[in-house]
This record gives C-alpha cells, structure tokens and sequence, in this order.
C-alpha cells in the first residue's frame, strides 16, 4: 500500500471531495494528495524542524549550491493546511538565495495555493516560520564558517 492510500484509504476522489467543499483549491489539493516534495535530503546543509501551537510539526531540510537553495524537501505531521503549504513552499524556494527565501511572506505561499479555509491560515505561519527558522540557523552557520 502506498502512503498515499495509507493516508487516504485510497479514496482520492472522496478527500478530494471533502477538501474542495472545505475551501481548498484544486490546486492545494494537489499539493496535498500529491505531496511532490515531501522527505528528507540525506545530503542537506541544514535541518530544522518546529512544532507550531497546534501541535503540528514541520522539518525542512535545505541544500545549497552557489549561495542559492538547490533543493528542499519537508516532512510534516500534520492537516492538508500544513502539507499544501509546505509542498508550495518548497517549490518557490528552489532556486533562491537565503536573503531571498527569508523574504518570502504568508501572502506568497497563498497566492500559489490559491485558497485554502480562512482558519487554515495559521498553517501557512507554520511553513514560513520553519523556513526562517532554518533560514536563521544556516546564516549563523556560514557566517561562524567564515570567521566573521
Ligand atoms: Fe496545525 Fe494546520 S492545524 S498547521
């Protein structure tokens, strides 16, 4: 059984249906079934995790090549708000310098998922928290590497 029928009970077309008329756009719906960016990077430069207040828990692993995020992948325990976000999240970043991705704001990750539920936006605030979070804790790693 694949993860996503463990997580669905194979039932796409009916998770589809429940998220939808909870207002999750097709798209974050996508990112939710779809999980495209979902895992570990067993050579990442950094890992960091967070637990929001709700509970849910978020761990990003980034790797950087030439000052710029080259690849990143989350795990996330938590409610298709937290995965869709976080799936959207990792897509923008790639791509970026650190002082780029820090940039990236709540109003970002919620243009690309296009809508979800009024009282899942906190869980946008989880992804873009963890980010920082480890935006933060790779700086003062390079800037400790560099002597600085
Ligand atoms: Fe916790 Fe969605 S309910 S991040």
């Amino acid at each position: 059984m694949s993860q996503l029928e463990e997580i669905t009970g194979g039932d796409k077309d009916g998770v589809w249906e429940i998220l939808s008329s909870s207002g999750y756009s097709d798209k974050a719906i996508n990112y939710f079934l779809n999980k495209a960016n979902m895992g570990s990077l067993a050579d990442a430069d950094q890992v960091t995790e967070l637990t929001g207040v709700c509970g849910d828990t978020m761990k990003i692993y980034l790797k950087f090549e030439d000052s710029r995020i080259k690849d990143a992948k989350i795990q996330v325990l938590g409610c298709p708000g937290a995965v869709s976000s976080a799936m959207a999240a990792m897509d923008l970043i790639k791509g970026m310098s650190v002082e780029e991705a820090m940039a990236v704001q709540d109003r970002d990750i919620f243009r690309m998922l296009e809508e979800i539920p009024d009282q899942k936006q906190h869980c946008i605030r989880l992804t873009i928290k963890t980010l920082q979070k480890a935006l933060e804790e790779y700086k003062i790693k390079r800037e400790g590497n560099t002597g600085c």
